[in-house]
C-alpha cells in the first residue's frame, strides 16, 4: 500500500442523499437536497450551507422533514442540484444556481400532510422522518468552504417507512431498503450484502 498525501476540494464519502422539506414564514415549502445527514439515536446532524432556504426555513420555523432518497430518485434529485430557493443567492453560487420558489414542481415531487410538523412529506420517499429544531453550530472558518455552513441538530418525532421495506412491525428491512448513496459527488446504489453486526435485531 502507498497512501498520497491529496487534497481534495471536496470530502463526500458516500453518505445517503436527504430531500430536507421545510416551510418558510408564510407557508410556501422548499426542498434541500443534502448529503451530509446522520443520526445518533433519534437525534439528527445536518450540515447545511448558511445560505440556504432550507436553514433559513428551520431557523425561522423550527421543523423540518428528512425524506431519504432511494436510489430510483438520482435523476430528479439531480433535477434540483442547481436550484435554490433562497432569493438572494451568494457570489460563490450565483453562476451555479437558480432561484426556483416551487421545488416540488420543478423536480416532479409529491407533497404528503405530515402528521406532527407543518411542512409536507415526500411522497416518492420511501422513508420520512419528521424532526424538530433542537441546536445549531455555525461554522464560519472552515478552510475548503467558500460560505458560512452549520450543524443543524434535529429531534425525529415521527417516523413514516413505506410497506414495501418495512420487515415487521419496527424494523427496516435492509434488503429491500436501496439508499441514493452520493459517492465523492457521483450517485450510487448499494451493492451486495456482505454480512450483519451482532446487534443486527432482523
Ligand atoms: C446530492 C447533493 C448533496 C448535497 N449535499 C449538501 C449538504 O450536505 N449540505 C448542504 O448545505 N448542501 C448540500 N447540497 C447543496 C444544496 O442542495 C444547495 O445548497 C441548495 O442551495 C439547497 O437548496 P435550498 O437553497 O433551496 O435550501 C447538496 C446538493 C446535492 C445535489
Amino acid at each position: 500500500m502507498k497512501h498520497l498525501s491529496i487534497e481534495p476540494s471536496i470530502l463526500y464519502f458516500g453518505t445517503p442523499v436527504a430531500l430536507i422539506t421545510t416551510i418558510d414564514q408564510f407557508g410556501h415549502a422548499n426542498i434541500g437536497p443534502i448529503s451530509s445527514a446522520w443520526a445518533l439515536g433519534w437525534t439528527m446532524t445536518l450540515g447545511l450551507e448558511v445560505a440556504s432556504k432550507t436553514y433559513q426555513n428551520i431557523i425561522s420555523t423550527k421543523e423540518c422533514v428528512v425524506n431519504l432518497a432511494d436510489h430510483s430518485l438520482h435523476q430528479k434529485v439531480e433535477s434540483l442540484a442547481q436550484l435554490t430557493g433562497a432569493q438572494h443567492i451568494p457570489a460563490y453560487k450565483k453562476d451555479r444556481y437558480t432561484y426556483e420558489p416551487d421545488k416540488f414542481k420543478a423536480g416532479g415531487f409529491t407533497k404528503m400532510d405530515s402528521v406532527q410538523v407543518k411542512p409536507p412529506r415526500i411522497a416518492e420517499c420511501l422513508l420520512q422522518m419528521e424532526a424538530v429544531l433542537k441546536e445549531v453550530m455555525v461554522i464560519s472558518d472552515d478552510p475548503k468552504e467558500k460560505g458560512d455552513t452549520a450543524v443543524v441538530l434535529v429531534r425525529v418525532v415521527k417516523i413514516h417507512a413505506d410497506e414495501s421495506i418495512v420487515a415487521d412491525d419496527h424494523h427496516i428491512d435492509p434488503a429491500k431498503w436501496n439508499p441514493l448513496i452520493y459517492n465523492f459527488r457521483h450517485y450510487m446504489e448499494l451493492g451486495k450484502e456482505l454480512g450483519k453486526t451482532f446487534k443486527a435485531e432482523i
